[in-house]
C-alpha cells in the first residue's frame, strides 16, 4: 500500500498512529540536526521530521531530498512543538522511521507554492507543475463541483445528457470556424462546432424534450481573459416551452449552484432588464449592476448654447462619479487620455465638478452658466462632491464608451467586489442588427431565434425600419458585467426559418446547402422549443472570484491560441498533407 492517508488528512486525533504518506517534497530544511520536510499532494501539506538521532541512513536520505522528489514516508503521528494554526495539519507532524524515494525530480523552473515566482509563459510551458499549486487545485476542484451540481440538478429535472458530434458542418454563432480536412473526402472539410445549436434542435425534433450537455465548443476569434478558442458550455434545450419556462428552470439551476457551491443566495425572482434599458442606462448588453453611476442622456439640455461639439452631436450622455469632485486637474487630464485610447475611442471628455458648496467648475464654463450646469448635474443625478463626466457622438457608440468609462470608474472606486454577486436576465433583444459596412442584417443571437409573436407582422415586412423593430424572445444571463449565458425561443416552422434566411441575405440555394437539413427536419413535426447555453468556464471563474477563465481550464491556450506546453499548433508532415491532398501556398514562418 503506497499510503494510508493523504497529506491533508491527519489531525491531533491521529496522534500515536503509524502512518504512511506519499507525495511531493515541497521543501526540505535542516534545523539543529533535525530535518523537516513539507510533503504535498492535492489534499494538503503535512510536515515530516527526521530526528537528529535517527539512523544515519535515514538522515542521509532525508538530507538528499530535492524539491519535487516523489517519496513515500512512514512514521508516527506526533504533536508538534511549534503548532501552525494556518495549516489544517498544523498541530501534528510525522516522526519518520522510513523514507523511500519513488522518483527524483529535476529542479523545477519555478516555486510550486500558493504564490509562485514563475512568470505566466514559464508556468504555461510547465502547466503540469503549475497544476500542483493550490490555487489551480482549488480552481479545478470548483469546476468539478459545479459540473457535478449541474448534472445533479438537471438529472432531477428530467434532462438527458446526450452527446453530439464534433466533426460537423459550419454553425452560425458569429465566429470563424476551425476546420478539419477529410482524408476520405478529398477537398472537403468538417467544421468543429461553435456550439451544438443545430443538433440540439434536431434532438427536439427527435422527441428528447429535455436535453443538456456539458460540451466543448470551438471558435476561432480574438482571445480575451474570458475567451478561449475551445471552451465549455452547459448547453440546454427544451420542447413545449415558452420563454418563462426556460427562464424559470435555469434561474433555479443557477440559484441551486450558488447555494450548493458557494452558500450564496441569489435573488428570487431574478431581476430582468430589457436590452434597450441596458444599453441606455449602462451602455452595455451585459451591465454590471453591483453599482449605480448609470448613464443619463442630456442631449436636449446642451443645445442652443453655441458650443459646436455638443451642438452637432447626435447624442450627449453623462455619468456622475460619486465623491470624485476632488479629482485634480492632472487626474482629469489622465482620465481624458484614458478615454481617448483606441480601446475606448472617445474624442475628448467634458467634466463638471460639483463642489461641496454646490458651485460648479467645468471644462465648458465658457458656454454654460451655473443654471445650465445645475440642470445637467441634476439630470445626471450628481450632488455636491460628485464629478459629472460627459461624452458625445453617435448614440449607441457613445453609450458604449460611457459604459466602459463607468466600469473603469466603478473599478477605481472599489465598487466591483468579486465576492458580491448581482445576476440578472437581459430580455427583449432586437432580433436583427443592421451592419452599415456590409449593408445587411445580421441575427443578433443566431438565425434560429424566433421573433416575438406580436412582432411577426414586422418580420414579414420589407421595410428596414420595420425589421429593426422586431424583438426576439431571446435572453442573456448576466452576472457582474459578464455574459454567462444566452438563448432564445426558436423558430420551429420551415417557412419562418426560410424567411429568416431571406432577411439575412442568405439566398435559397445557400440556405439549402448550409441548412437544408434543419429546414427539412422542420417539415416533420418539429415541436415548439427553446433553450440556452451557459459558459461553463465563465461560471467557474466568476464563482472563484476571477476575471480570467484560464485557471479554470486544466490545459488552456495562450493569447495567440497556442498551447506552449505541447507546442501546438504545429506543422504537419509532408506525407500527411499529401494524404489529405492539400498543398500549402504559404510557408508558415
Ligand atoms: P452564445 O454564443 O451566446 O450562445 O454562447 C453561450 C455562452 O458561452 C460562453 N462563451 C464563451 N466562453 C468562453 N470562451 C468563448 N470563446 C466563448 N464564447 C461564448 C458565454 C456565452 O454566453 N447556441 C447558443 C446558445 C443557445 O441559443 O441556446 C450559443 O452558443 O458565456
Amino acid at each position: 500500500m503506497y499510503r494510508t492517508h493523504t497529506c491533508g488528512e491527519l489531525r491531533i486525533e491521529n496522534k500515536g498512529q503509524q502512518v504512511t504518506l506519499a507525495g511531493w517534497v515541497q521543501k526540505a530544511r535542516k534545523l539543529g540536526g533535525m530535518t523537516f520536510i513539507d510533503l504535498r499532494d492535492r489534499y494538503g501539506i503535512t510536515q515530516l521530521v527526521v530526528e537528529a538521532d535517527a539512523p544515519a541512513a535515514l538522515v542521509e536520505t532525508a538530507t538528499s531530498l530535492g524539491r519535487e522528489f516523489v517519496i513515500q514516508a512512514k512514521g508516527e503521528v506526533v504533536e508538534r512543538q511549534a503548532k501552525n494554526a494556518k495549516m489544517p495539519t498544523g498541530d501534528i507532524e510525522i516522526r519518520l522511521s522510513e523514507i523511500h524515494i519513488l522518483n527524483r525530480s529535476t529542479v523545477p523552473p519555478f516555486t510550486i507554492e500558493e504564490e509562485s515566482d514563475g512568470g505566466e509563459d514559464l508556468r504555461a510551458k510547465y502547466r503540469y507543475l503549475d497544476l500542483r499549486r493550490p490555487p489551480l487545485q482549488r480552481a479545478l476542484a470548483l469546476r468539478h463541483k459545479v459540473a457535478h451540481e449541474v448534472r445533479n440538478f438537471l438529472d432531477a429535472k428530467g434532462f438527458m445528457e446526450i452527446e453530439t458530434p464534433y466533426l460537423i458542418k459550419s454553425t452560425p454563432e458569429g465566429a470563424r470556424d476551425f476546420v478539419v480536412p477529410s482524408r476520405m473526402n478529398p477537398g472537403q472539410f468538417y467544421a468543429l462546432p461553435q456550439s451544438p445549436q443545430t443538433f440540439k434542435q434536431l434532438l427536439m425534433v427527435g422527441g428528447y424534450d429535455r436535453y443538456f450537455q456539458i460540451v466543448r465548443c470551438f471558435r476561432d476569434e480574438d482571445l480575451r481573459a474570458d475567451r478561449q478558442p475551445e471552451f465549455t458550455q452547459i448547453d440546454c434545450e427544451m420542447s413545449f416551452v415558452e420563454q418563462e419556462d426556460v427562464l424559470g428552470t435555469f434561474e433555479e439551476m443557477m440559484r441551486s449552484l450558488f447555494k450548493n457551491v458557494l452558500d450564496v443566495e441569489i435573488p428570487r425572482p431574478l431581476p430582468r432588464m430589457s436590452w434597450y434599458e441596458a444599453m441606455d442606462r449602462y451602455g452595455s448588453d451585459k451591465p454590471d449592476v453591483r453599482f449605480g453611476m448609470t448613464i443619463h442622456e442630456i442631449t436636449p439640455l446642451v443645445k442652443g448654447k453655441g458650443f459646436s461639439v455638443l451642438e452637432e452631436a447626435d447624442y450627449v450622455g453623462a455619468i456622475s462619479v460619486p465623491g470624485a469632485a476632488e479629482y485634480t486637474r492632472k487626474q482629469v487630464d489622465e482620465l481624458t487620455e484614458w478615454v481617448k485610447r483606441p480601446q475606448v475611442g472617445a474624442k475628448g471628455l467634458i467634466y463638471i465638478r460639483v463642489n461641496a458648496d454646490g458651485s460648479f467648475k467645468s471644462s465648458i464654463d465658457k458656454f454654460y452658466g451655473a443654471d445650465d450646469l445645475r440642470a445637467i448635474a441634476a439630470a445626471a443625478q450628481a450632488g455636491p462632491g460628485d464629478l459629472v463626466l460627459v461624452l458625445c457622438g453617435a448614440r449607441r457608440k457613445t453609450q458604449n464608451m460611457l459604459g466602459v468609462l463607468r466600469l473603469e470608474m466603478g473599478g477605481r472606486l472599489g465598487l466591483r467586489n468579486p465576492k458580491e454577486f448581482a445576476p440578472l436576465w437581459i430580455v427583449d433583444f432586437p432580433l436583427l442588427e443592421w451592419d452599415d459596412e456590409t449593408g445587411r442584417f445580421y441575427a443578433m443571437h443566431h438565425p434560429f431565434t424566433a421573433p416575438k409573436p406580436e412582432h411577426e407582422k414586422w418580420f414579414y415586412s420589407d421595410k428596414k425600419e420595420d425589421l429593426e423593430r422586431v424583438c426576439a424572445n431571446a435572453y442573456d444571463f448576466v452576472l457582474n458585467g459578464s455574459e454567462l449565458g444566452g438563448g432564445s425561443i426558436r423558430i420551429h416552422n420551415a417557412d419562418m426559418q426560410k424567411r429568416m434566411f431571406e432577411v439575412l441575405g442568405i439566398g435559397p440555394e445557400e440556405a439549402e446547402y448550409k441548412f437544408g437539413f434543419i429546414i427539412n427536419a422542420f417539415q416533420f413535426g418539429a415541436p415548439p422549443h427553446g433553450g440556452l447555453a451557459f459558459g461553463f468556464d465563465r461560471i467557474c471563474a466568476l464563482m472563484g472570484g476571477q476575471d480570467s477563465i484560464r485557471d479554470y481550464i486544466a490545459f488552456p491556450k495562450n493569447n495567440q491560441g497556442r498551447d506552449v506546453m505541447i507546442d501546438s499548433p504545429s506543422e504537419i508532415d509532408a506525407a500527411q498533407l499529401e494524404e489529405l491532398q492539400i498543398k500549402l501556398d504559404v510557408k508558415p514562418d
